[in-house]
């Protein structure tokens, strides 16, 4: 046997043996069915053998490994969450810290939530969530300026309930704008400026900011709602990085389609857009190679700005294909592992983006099975398993696959 086989069989033994013990040792704290307990050497070859520690069983257990720090090499990892998670010494912050890097607001930062009326602005919940990131050194995103859903009406009607001209639209749009990421300059790195602004036809979405804006400028195009927003977001924080956020980009080309023609007539006329947010609430029929398609068609307008990216805003994978009604899943060992591997693929899928050039950042909608949107929507009462830590804050088998993954393809 040559020195590096016999180092390699030794270290293989040294962790079969720790893998034992942890084994024997786990009682009450039993992690989910989705865990293990066993520690374990990654395939490869001799070279890249690597030691996973699989002892810790909860998301905030001091020997438990970190989401980002484990992708820092390619991407931050980031969730969404609530500023009542930001209990000093709490299970929820606990986990915040040690996992995640970069934060949005699930609701908190929407039009609704931060400019309810016309005078009244609210900037206690985002000031909270900048204070952490700053205490810990954190990313955040800006969640959302301008979206359809979410917004109050007063953008729209006059005292009177007609809809107001597109004059006054505009200038309550770009007051909202300037008020709150001026509020934030230099602190919120990222801004969701405007939110699905195509419709599930892949084109434009028949909403009021579009109704009523128009085209603006008489230039022919009626996305200048859009125009607008994001020239007035860049005016208000030059160094922010401004984001066109949706859904399905990653399994619609008719839809990637369209946001590639709209993002590119608006960066050939000089529209500060960054980037395009890709949400990703996906489901267990996620394909991968048809993602891959649609971002490379997005990723050619790095023909006209070289900087240009693309975010993961909002991944979560459901157990539930899109049309099934039924409340509950069985996890049998079998669903599990095909649920394992689809995540596992998709982080692969996500680190070859970001050694293209294509990304730097992905951001999960929420940090636990217990709290996320998917056990409500689109059937209520459901219970839904879409993210990597589960209800009682266990690591669920998912992220240990994950862990292995960027273990597995570390240099
Ligand atoms: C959309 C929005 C998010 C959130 C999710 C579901 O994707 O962008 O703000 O509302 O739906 O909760």
């Amino acid at each position: 046997m040559k020195i590096k086989q016999l180092l390699s069989a030794l270290l293989a033994f040294m962790v079969l043996f720790s893998a034992l013990t942890a084994c024997g040792s786990t009682t009450s704290d039993e992690p989910s069915s989705t865990g293990s307990t066993s520690s374990s050497v990654e395939s490869g070859t001799d070279d890249t053998a690597v030691y996973v520690d699989r002892s810790a069983v909860y998301a905030y257990d001091d020997n438990a490994p970190s989401l980002y720090e484990a992708f820092s090499q390619w991407f931050k990892v980031g969730t969404a969450m609530n500023t009542s998670d930001l209990v000093e010494g709490s299970e929820e912050m606990e986990i915040l810290i040690k996992q995640y890097n970069v934060f949005t607001l699930e609701n908190e930062s929407k039009p609704d939530a931060m400019h309810p009326s016309e005078d009244v602005y609210n900037f206690e919940a985002l000031d909270k969530l900048v204070e952490f990131a700053n205490e810990y050194d954190k990313t955040v995103r800006g969640h959302v300026l301008v979206w359809h859903s979410q917004c109050p009406d007063w953008f729209f009607y006059d005292d009177d309930g007609n809809t107001v001209s597109a004059d006054v639209l505009v200038e309550r749009m770009k007051e909202h704008i300037t008020t709150i990421v001026s509020h934030y300059q230099g602190e919120v790195d990222v801004w969701d400026v405007v939110n699905e602004v195509l419709g599930d036809n892949g084109g434009l979405r028949d909403s009021m900011w579009y109704q009523i804006i128009g085209d603006y400028d008489g230039d022919g195009d009626k996305y200048d709602f859009i125009e607008i927003a994001f020239t007035t977001a860049h005016e208000a924080d030059p160094d922010a990085r401004l984001i066109i956020n949706d859904y399905s980009l990653e399994s619609s080309e008719d839809k990637t389609i369209t946001m590639y023609m709209m993002v590119k007539n608006m960066l050939e006329e000089g529209i500060p857009i960054d980037g395009i947010g890709l949400q990703m609430h996906i489901d267990i029929n996620f394909d991968v190679e048809t993602c891959k398609n649609n971002v490379e068609i997005l990723m050619k307008l790095k023909e006209i700005d070289p900087d240009f990216v693309i975010e993961i805003t909002e991944l979560d994978l459901s157990c539930f294909s899109w049309d099934d009604q039924s409340t509950e899943v069985e996890l049998t060992d079998e669903f599990v592992e095909k649920f394992d591997s689809l995540y596992s693929d998709i982080f692969e899928m996500l680190i070859e983006f970001s050694e293209a050039g294509y990304l730097d950042s992905v951001v999960m909608w929420g940090y636990n099975d217990g709290s996320t949107w998917l056990n409500s929507y689109p059937v209520s009462g459901r219970t839904n398993h879409p993210l990597l830590i589960d209800e009682d804050y266990k690591l669920k088998s998912a992220y240990w696959a994950l862990i292995d993954l960027a273990a597995s393809k570390s240099s």
